[in-house]
């Protein structure tokens, strides 16, 4: 049934509507709707944690053996349902829980942003070493960049969540990322979403962006050479 506000209402209708709305069945038809949503939502949250921990453990140690942090920071994300909406429908999914669970992966996002180049890969080994973690897929946009320029490591995985009477594995994205990677990608991504831009500079601008990529390409690659010699120096 619609339940409609109208000003024009009289006090007693008013009233009768408030009634309806606050009705034990609507109560619970709301509660049966949103209950397993939030509880799904809520265990994409805990394993957006479990990763977060594991990458902090791994940052922890590997700045004792390296006398510095190869983790520069971690952005995670809850993908807003409004996207997870939109993504269903572009990929004709049917709208309920099990099917969102089973086709998208990205609903929990962990971005993992590094200096170098050598601790992306360093750190994602490391990652997925570990007994719990389950690799879905992997994309490398750093070995294989898109066409646009856009470079990243993508791995969708599984890692396990405890719950008070099971263990449940819960897909993830992780993307490790260098900061030049990042900066770029930030921008890129705002010129994408922009509406009001005419065709012609869209088009300048991607060519621009992907200079821009290898340039930020051989930047990375020029600090990671510059900091592997000052490495040798200090340990001779
Ligand atoms: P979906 O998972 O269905 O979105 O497609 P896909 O699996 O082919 O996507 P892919 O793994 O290539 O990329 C997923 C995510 O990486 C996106 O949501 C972005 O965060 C990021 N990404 C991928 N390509 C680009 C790009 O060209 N520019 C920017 N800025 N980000 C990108
Ligand atoms: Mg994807």
């Amino acid at each position: 049934m619609a339940l409609q506000i109208n000003p024009q209402m009289s006090f007693e209708q008013q009233q009768k509507l408030k009634e309806e709305l606050l009705s034990d069945e609507l109560i619970d038809l709301a509660k049966e709707k949103y209950l397993p949503l939030e509880t799904l939502m809520a265990y994409y949250r805990c394993v957006i944690m479990e990763i977060e921990t594991k990458f902090f453990v791994l940052n922890e140690e590997l700045s004792l053996e390296y006398d510095r942090n190869p983790i520069e920071t971690i952005k995670s994300r809850l993908k807003s349902w409004d996207s997870l909406v939109k993504k269903m429908r572009n990929k004709n999914l049917t709208m309920n829980l099990k099917t969102l669970e089973e086709n998208i992966f990205d609903v929990a996002g962990v971005r993992v942003i590094c200096s170098f180049q050598e601790d992306i890969y360093r750190l994602a080994d490391s990652f997925l070493r570990q007994d719990d973690v389950r690799l879905i897929e992997k994309k490398d946009y750093i070995k294989n960049p898109k066409t646009n320029g856009y470079r990243s490591l993508h791995l969708i995985v599984e890692v396990p969540i405890f719950l008070q009477n099971e263990t449940r594995y819960m897909k993830a994205e992780v993307q490790f990322r260098t900061i030049a990677m990042d900066f770029w990608a930030s921008l890129e991504h705002k010129l994408r979403y922009k509406k009001n831009i005419s065709d012609a500079d869209a088009e300048m601008l991607g060519e621009e962006l992907l200079i821009c990529s290898q340039m930020s390409a051989e930047l990375d690659e020029r600090m990671q050479m510059v900091k592997n010699k000052i490495s040798v120096a200090e340990k001779s």
